[in-house]
């Protein structure tokens, strides 16, 4: 159901641009209001304290820490692993190489490489890991001449993929190769809750092949605010160091862990109808426009729709007028996501509109 100001059906608008738009439920709202609160810069915020000791819990891991936000975290537990002047791999489209705005080289001095097999000749636009590919790039010991690989970091689900569950096998595989190598493991689990719920692998045999993880409580969770940072103690408390020198460190910010508990508690099994969702979007789009794309290609909330020869921008533009709204992913595809605001009824409306925008 949706939340939060909804006006008259003539006049709504169907916002799938991204999992980040969604209000507090009234419930979420009504356990903010409750929280018991303290100051967590001193370590005494009891809901922040919970949350954290929750996420660890679920993750596998022995501690946690709150974030504003999962650049942040990401920024913070990549740090971890990786010394300046040392590298960190990723995949080409990853959120941490390019939608962080360069944070992990201007604030943390670390350096970069990347794997893009299959991006190119189209095989592979889902960004699926093969565990060989980042294993062959890595050089764990370079000497005085190149740059030393300490990390390596995957993203699950892998957003700019069209939301891929990345296979456990290839992420077990990729962390005997890279244990082996004394390389560590950051995950960018920011929607590692939709994994999760689309393959039923449980959060802890995830979280336990990574030596830092992230997630996000507000994306398909519907929090307002926050990410967590899990690790082990250790890790954990040079994390509090340096989320207080990034600027990070927070009081009363127990209002917001208390949206994170309340989405935990309510939030994860339901992201299957925000599955379910994606895949009947994909189903009418594919419908009325034959090779847009493949509906039993779209694994969680994320669906990207090809837009043939014209670019994504104008697209999502005439849809936009017609009161749907999605993201330009590339210069040929467009972005829709499904979310807690988001309703049968809007899928239904955004699944003609786009379909007759792509077939138009
Ligand atoms: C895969 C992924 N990682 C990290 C983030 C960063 O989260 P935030 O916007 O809270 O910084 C996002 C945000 O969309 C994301 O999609």
């Amino acid at each position: 159901m949706s939340a939060g100001p909804t006006p008259a059906r003539g006049a709504r608008v169907v916002d799938l641009r991204s999992d980040t738009l969604t209000a507090p439920t009234p419930a979420m709202r009504e356990a903010m209001a409750g929280a018991p609160v303290g100051d967590d810069v001193y370590g005494e915020d009891p809901t922040l304290n919970a949350l954290e000791e929750r996420v660890a819990d679920l993750l596998g891991h022995e501690a946690g820490l709150f974030f504003p936000s999962g650049s942040m975290a990401n920024m913070v537990g990549v740090r971890l692993l990786v010394e300046p002047g040392r590298e960190l791999l990723a995949d080409v489209t990853s959120h941490v190489l390019r939608a962080e705005l360069g944070g992990h080289g201007a604030l943390g001095g670390i350096t970069s490489r990347t794997w893009s097999d299959g991006l190119v000749d189209g095989s592979n636009p889902a960004r699926v890991l093969d565990a060989r590919v980042p294993l062959a790039l890595m050089v764990p010991d370079a000497g005085p001449y190149l740059v030393s690989t300490a990390a390596v970091a995957v993203e699950n689900t892998h957003n700019f993929g069209g939301g891929t569950v990345q296979p456990l096998d290839q992420l077990q595989a990729l962390r005997s190769g890279t244990e082996q190598a004394g390389v560590a493991l950051h995950l960018d689990g920011a929607r590692l809750w939709n994994a999760h719920v689309a393959t039923g692998v449980p959060l802890d045999v995830y979280g336990r092949l990574f030596d830092t993880v992230s997630v996000c409580l507000s994306k398909g969770l519907g929090a307002p605010v926050g990410s967590v940072l899990v690790a082990s103690a250790e890790r954990v408390a040079q994390a509090r160091v340096l989320r207080k020198r990034y600027g990070g460190g927070m009081r009363q910010a127990g209002v917001l862990a208390a949206a994170g508990l309340h989405a935990l508690e309510n939030h994860v099994d339901r992201l299957a109808e925000d599955h379910a969702r994606a895949r009947r979007l994909a189903q009418a789009c594919a419908a009325a426009a034959p090779g847009s794309v493949d509906p039993g290609a779209v694994p969680t909330n994320i669906v990207v729709l090809r837009t043939g020869t014209r670019s994504g921008t104008e697209v999502a533009a005439a849809a936009a007028e017609r009161g749907v709204r999605v993201s330009a992913l590339g210069p040929h595809m467009v972005r829709a996501v499904t979310h807690l605001d988001v309703d049968d009824t809007d899928v239904d409306v955004a699944g003609t509109v786009l379909g007759e925008v792509l077939a138009g």
